[in-house]
C-alpha cells in the first residue's frame, strides 16, 4: 500500500494527545471528524489578518473576505461538479439545509400529497418532513429495509406513484454504513415526477460525488464531517427548485428592495443566507475541500474499504459479537453489539483506555427499532485511523467483555 498514513496522522494536531493515559483513538468519525492544520490556520488566519464583514463594505478587509467567501464557493461547486456557483447556498449544516428544503415545500404539497423517507434515515431527515405533512395533510410513507441494513427496491418502486411529490434517502447511512443505490432512487423517483433530496452527511469525506452527474434535485452536506469547521455546510439544489422556493429566512443580504408596504427578494445564493454567515466557516471548508483532494478520494477509498474489512475480520473472532449492518456496499461504519451487554458500557470502558467511540440509537431511532434493540457501539473509521487503532478496538472490547460478563 502506497498510502502513507502516518504522514497524514502528522496533519491532525489532535492525534497525538492521550485521553486517560492512553494515545487518543479516535473511532468516532461519523459523528464529527478531526481537522487538519491547514484548516485550522485557515480560521485563525482569518480573524487574525483579515476579519471583516463580507458583501458589505467597500474598504479593503471586506473586500478581501468576501473574495475568499465566494472563492470557498466556487470551489464547492468545482469539488461536487455542480453547474453554477449560485446553486451552492451556505448554510449551517445538513440539518439547517434540509429545514430550508422542508419549509420551501410547503407551498407545493397539499393533503393527500406524498412523500417517501428511506428506514434507514437520521432523525434529521426524518423529523422536519413530518413537520411538513403536518402542515400540509402530506403522507409520509417509508421505504422498508432488510436484515442487512439495505433498502429493499422492489418495495420502493410499489410505493412511487403519481401521488410521490419528494423522496429523501441518505447516500450513506450514519448509524449502519450502508451505501445506497441514490442513482437508481434518484431515477425512478424523477420518472414519476419526484423530486429527490440526498442527505450527503456521511458520504463527503468518503466519496467524491458528481451532482450533475447524479442528477439529484437537492444534495446537502455539512464541512465538519469532511475535515472542516463545524456550523457551517451546503445546499445544493437545481436552480430551477431554488428559484421556486421561498426563503426560510428574512433579514440582511437577502433582499434586493425593502420598504414598509413590499420586500423583494435577492437573487441565489443571497436568498436563502440572510444575516452575517460563518465567514470563516466557509472558507475554512473550502480548505478543507483542498486538504481532502490533496489525499485523493480514490486513495481514501482504497485505504478505507482495507480498514473496514480488517476490523470486520477482528471484531468479528470476539465470541457474541453482533455487528448490525452487513451490506455489501457499506463504507467504513462498524455497529455492533455484544450479547447481554448494554452498548453504553462497552463505550464507558473503551473510554477509559484512550478509545473514542459512539454508542446509543445514533439519531436513528428507528433503525434500532427494526432490530428491537436499544443502540449500538459504533465505531466509524476515517483515513488517518491505523489497524493498530483497530487492535486497541479488539482488545479493548475484550477486556470490556470480560469486565462485564
Ligand atoms: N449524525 C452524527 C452521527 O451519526 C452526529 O453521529
Amino acid at each position: 500500500m502506497t498510502f502513507n498514513v502516518e504522514k497524514i496522522r502528522r496533519d491532525f494536531p489532535i492525534l497525538k494527545r492521550e485521553v486517560n493515559g492512553y494515545p487518543l483513538v479516535y473511532f468516532d468519525n461519523a459523528a464529527t471528524s478531526q481537522k487538519p492544520q491547514v484548516v485550522i490556520d485557515s480560521i485563525v488566519d482569518y480573524y487574525s489578518n483579515y476579519n471583516a464583514n463580507i458583501h458589505r463594505g467597500v474598504h479593503s478587509l471586506s473586500q478581501e473576505a468576501t473574495d475568499a467567501y465566494e472563492g470557498a464557493r466556487k470551489k464547492i461547486q468545482q469539488h461536487f461538479n455542480i453547474a453554477q456557483s449560485n446553486e451552492v447556498i451556505f448554510t449551517s449544516g445538513t440539518t439547517h439545509s434540509i429545514n430550508i428544503v422542508a419549509n420551501g415545500f410547503s407551498q407545493f404539497l397539499k393533503k393527500g400529497d406524498e412523500v417517501l423517507v428511506s428506514a434507514l434515515e437520521h432523525h434529521s431527515n426524518i423529523v422536519p418532513w413530518q413537520m411538513l405533512c403536518e402542515r400540509t395533510g402530506a403522507i409520509l410513507k417509508v421505504i422498508p429495509m432488510n436484515e442487512e441494513g439495505v433498502l429493499i427496491l422492489s418495495e420502493y418502486e410499489q410505493l412511487l406513484s403519481e401521488k410521490t411529490k419528494l423522496v429523501f434517502v441518505n447516500h450513506i447511512s450514519n448509524a449502519l454504513g450502508t451505501i445506497n443505490p441514490i442513482e437508481y432512487i434518484i431515477e425512478k423517483a424523477h420518472g414519476v415526477g419526484a423530486a429527490v433530496l440526498i442527505d450527503g452527511a456521511q458520504s463527503c469525506s468518503h466519496i467524491k460525488p458528481d451532482l450533475q452527474a447524479l442528477d439529484a434535485d437537492f444534495y446537502v452536506t455539512s464541512a465538519h464531517k469532511m475535515c472542516g469547521p463545524t456550523g457551517i455546510g451546503m445546499l445544493y439544489g437545481k436552480k430551477k427548485w431554488l428559484d421556486k422556493l421561498p426563503p426560510y429566512q428574512g433579514g440582511g443580504e437577502m433582499i434586493k428592495e425593502v420598504t414598509f408596504e413590499e420586500t423583494t427578494y435577492a437573487d441565489l445564493p443571497h436568498k436563502f443566507e440572510a444575516g452575517t454567515p460563518n465567514v470563516a466557516g466557509g472558507i475554512a471548508f473550502g480548505v478543507a475541500i483542498d486538504y481532502l483532494n490533496e489525499v485523493g478520494f480514490d486513495a481514501i477509498a482504497a485505504y478505507e474499504a482495507e480498514l473496514l474489512e480488517y476490523a470486520t475480520d477482528q471484531l468479528l473472532s470476539i465470541e457474541g459479537l453482533k455487528i448490525y449492518g452487513t451490506a455489501t456496499e457499506k463504507t467504513s461504519v462498524i455497529s455492533f453489539n455484544i450479547e447481554g451487554i448494554h452498548p453504553y458500557d462497552i463505550g464507558t470502558i473503551v473510554d477509559k483506555l484512550g478509545i473514542a467511540v459512539r454508542t446509543g440509537h445514533h439519531c436513528a431511532q428507528p433503525i434500532m427499532d427494526f432490530y428491537k434493540i436499544p443502540g449500538t457501539v459504533r465505531a466509524s473509521f476515517s483515513f488517518y485511523n491505523t489497524k493498530e487503532e483497530v487492535d486497541r478496538l479488539v482488545a479493548a472490547v475484550k477486556k470490556a467483555q470480560m469486565m462485564l460478563s
